[in-house]
C-alpha cells in the first residue's frame, strides 16, 4: 500500500457505517409502520455502467432491508408509458423513493420525466421542488452526489465556513446543487466549467476543491493549493495496459502529495451516493408516518 502525504476521505467505509444504521433504524420502525421502505428504480435500455449503477443500489437496499420495486425497460419505451408506471408508483403506498436513472435514450425527455415523479419520493432530490427548497435552504429530499458530499466533508469534521469552494462543474445533478449545499455552511464558493479561463489559476486558490467534470485526470498537482481539500467526483473508464478501471477528475497519485485530504475513486463519492440515496428513502418512509 502506497503512503500519501493526503488522508484519504473514505467514502467506502463511512457509507458501510450509514448503511448500518439505516438497517438498525429500519428495524425499529417497522413494526410500527407494519412494512419495509420500498425504493423504485427505473432504467430504461441497456447502458452497461447504468446497469451496474442500478444492480448496486438494489444490492444495497438488499442489506439494509429496503425492498425494491425496480424495473427494467427496453429501449424504444414511450415517455406516456414511462409516465403512466411513475404515476402508478406515485400512489403506490409500499413505494417511499422513485429513482429514474440517468442517462435516458435519446427521444425521451429526462426532465418531463422527473417532473412527474411525486415531490416526496423524490429519493434522487432532482425534482424542481427540491432543487427549489435547496435554493431557498429550506429543508427537503437533497441530490443524492452533492448530499453525499457534503456528508463525506461533515464526517472529517472539514471547516467550511468562510473557506474558499471551487466547484469545477455546473451540472443540474452535482456542480450547482453542490455548490448551493456549501454556499448553506457558508463557504465562499466559485463554480468553475468549461468556458472558464485560466482553470488552474481558479483552482489554485481553492481551500476545497470538487471536481466533476467527467474528464480523466484534468486536475493535476500545479492546479492544487498545498493543503487543500480535495473531493473528486469524477468517475471515468479508462483502459490502460489492455484494462479497463476507473479514475477521477483529478490525478491522483500527484494530487494526493499536494492536499491534505482527499477523496479516492473508487472508493470516495460513489459509495456516498447511494448511501444518500437509501437514507433519502428511509427519510420519506418515516416521514410518511410520523409526520
Ligand atoms: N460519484 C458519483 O456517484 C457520481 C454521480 C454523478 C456523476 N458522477 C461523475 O461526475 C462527473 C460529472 O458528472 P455530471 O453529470 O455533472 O457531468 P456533466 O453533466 O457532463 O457536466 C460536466 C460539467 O463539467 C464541465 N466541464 C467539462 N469540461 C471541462 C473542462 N475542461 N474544464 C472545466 N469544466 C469542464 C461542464 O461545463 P459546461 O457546463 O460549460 O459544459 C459541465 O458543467 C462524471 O464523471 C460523472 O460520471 C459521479
Amino acid at each position: 500500500m502506497l503512503s500519501y502525504a493526503a488522508k484519504i476521505l473514505d467514502g467506502k467505509a463511512l457509507a458501510q457505517k450509514i448503511q448500518l444504521q439505516l438497517k438498525e433504524r429500519i428495524q425499529a420502525l417497522e413494526p410500527k409502520i407494519g412494512r419495509p421502505p420500498g425504493l423504485a428504480v427505473i432504467m430504461v435500455g441497456d447502458n452497461p455502467a447504468s446497469a451496474v449503477y442500478v444492480r448496486n443500489k438494489e444490492r444495497a437496499c438488499e442489506k439494509v432491508g429496503i425492498a425494491s420495486f425496480g424495473r427494467h425497460f427496453p429501449t424504444q419505451t414511450s415517455y406516456e408509458e414511462l409516465k403512466q408506471v411513475i404515476e402508478a408508483l406515485n400512489q403506490d403506498s409500499r413505494v417511499d423513493g422513485i429513482l429514474v436513472q440517468l442517462p435516458l435514450p435519446d427521444h425521451l425527455d429526462a426532465v418531463a420525466l422527473l417532473h412527474t415523479i411525486h415531490p416526496d419520493k423524490d429519493a434522487d432530490g432532482l425534482h424542481p421542488t427540491n432543487l427549489g427548497r435547496l435554493v431557498r435552504t429550506e429543508s427537503g429530499l437533497r441530490s443524492c452526489t452533492p448530499a453525499g458530499v457534503m456528508r463525506l466533508l461533515q464526517e472529517y469534521k472539514i471547516e467550511l465556513s468562510g473557506k474558499h469552494a471551487v466547484v469545477v462543474g455546473r451540472s443540474i445533478l452535482v456542480g450547482k446543487p453542490l455548490a448551493l449545499m456549501l454556499l448553506e455552511e457558508n463557504a465562499t464558493v466559485t463554480i468553475a466549467h468549461s468556458r472558464t479561463q485560466d482553470l488552474g489559476s481558479i483552482t489554485r486558490q481553492a481551500d476545497i476543491l470538487v471536481a466533476a467534470v467527467g474528464r480523466p485526470n484534468l486536475i493535476a498537482a500545479d492546479m492544487v493549493k498545498p493543503g487543500a481539500v480535495v473531493v473528486d467526483v469524477g468517475i471515468n473508464r479508462v483502459e490502460k495496459d489492455g484494462e479497463s478501471r476507473l479514475v477521477g477528475d483529478v490525478d491522483f497519485n500527484t494530487v494526493a502529495e499536494v492536499a491534505k485530504y482527499i477523496t479516492p475513486v473508487p472508493g470516495g463519492i460513489g459509495p456516498m451516493t447511494v448511501a444518500i440515496l437509501l437514507s433519502n428513502t428511509v427519510e420519506s418512509y418515516e416521514k410518511k408516518v410520523l409526520g
